[in-house]
């Protein structure tokens, strides 16, 4: 039963740390962990105590490589990438294939889902050899075989790149380190910037940041290495591809 264990780690990298679930992620593992230093990325400075931010207007190849120069000498136990989006200026999510746009899907592909094998290759040399998790954050319709609704063509088919991309990636990584986790994590229906437009006619449970930053660890942290390249829901729950 071999896990990553909060109090023994020293470095995360936290990407999203502006968001709703990044920015309760943050203070959450900071209180939990006195030691802990925290390095981002942010298109908008964070600052606070034992938070490492470098500033970059656009979050891309260029930026990450310049965020991994800055801190090259840091090895990290815990990467967490929070980023991710539904609407942006170019629109909000498709109701069908009227909606469609070329630009719209690439959009949404490399934010939702091309950043973070980028990430992955920049950040290899990086991570502890005594052991490490690689998240990021996933959601639920992403899922194909739970899809009973369709919609949202380039939310659900980006964040199931991603899922795809982390599964392969957990692969690569295993064959060289058993104590490397990967996993994508749905955090639950979550009341940020990002939900709230499209939460009110939401049945089921609707989770603070907070209490989704704590479930969100709880699965990290609860979760044994050999269960790297899983799709978990914020229970722990496996959900289907
Ligand atoms: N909230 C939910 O119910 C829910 C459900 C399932 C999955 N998720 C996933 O959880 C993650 C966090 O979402 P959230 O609810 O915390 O949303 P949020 O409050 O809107 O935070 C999103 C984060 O992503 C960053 N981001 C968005 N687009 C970006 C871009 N083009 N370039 C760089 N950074 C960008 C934002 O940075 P700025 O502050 O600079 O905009 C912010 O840090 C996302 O991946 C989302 O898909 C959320």
């Amino acid at each position: 039963m071999e896990k990553l264990e909060l109090k023994n780690i020293k470095n995360v990298l936290l990407l999203g740390a502006s968001g709703g679930i990044g920015g309760a992620l943050l203070e959450h593992l900071l209180t939990c962990n006195n030691d802990l230093q925290v390095y981002t990325l942010s298109r908008s400075p964070i600052e606070r105590a034992r938070v490492h931010c470098l500033v970059a207007p656009v979050v891309n190849e260029q930026s990450l490589s310049q965020l991994m120069a800055a801190y090259a000498a840091v090895k990290f136990d815990l990467v967490i990438n929070t980023i991710g989006y539904l609407e942006n200026e170019l629109g909000g999510p498709e109701k069908s294939l009227r909606d469609i746009s070329e630009e719209k899907l690439i959009e949404y592909f490399r934010v939702n889902a091309i950043l973070t094998p980028v990430l992955a290759k920049m950040i290899r040399n990086n991570l502890s050899s005594e052991g490490y998790a690689f998240v990021c954050l996933s959601a639920m319709v992403a899922s194909m075989g739970e899809n009973e609704l369709g919609g949202w063509y380039g939310y659900r088919a980006s964040k199931a790149a991603l899922n795809s991309l982390m599964k392969n990636i957990s692969i690569e990584w295993g064959r060289t380190n058993k104590k490397s986790l990967v996993l994508a994590i749905h955090p639950g229906t979550t009341q940020t910037r990002l939900s709230e437009k499209f939460n009110t006619r939401v049945t089921h449970k609707i989770h603070s940041p907070q209490e989704a930053a704590e479930n969100i660890c709880q699965v990290i942290f609860g979760t044994e290495f050999s269960r790297s390249g899983s799709f978990l829901n914020w229970d722990g729950r496996t959900i289907a591809w």
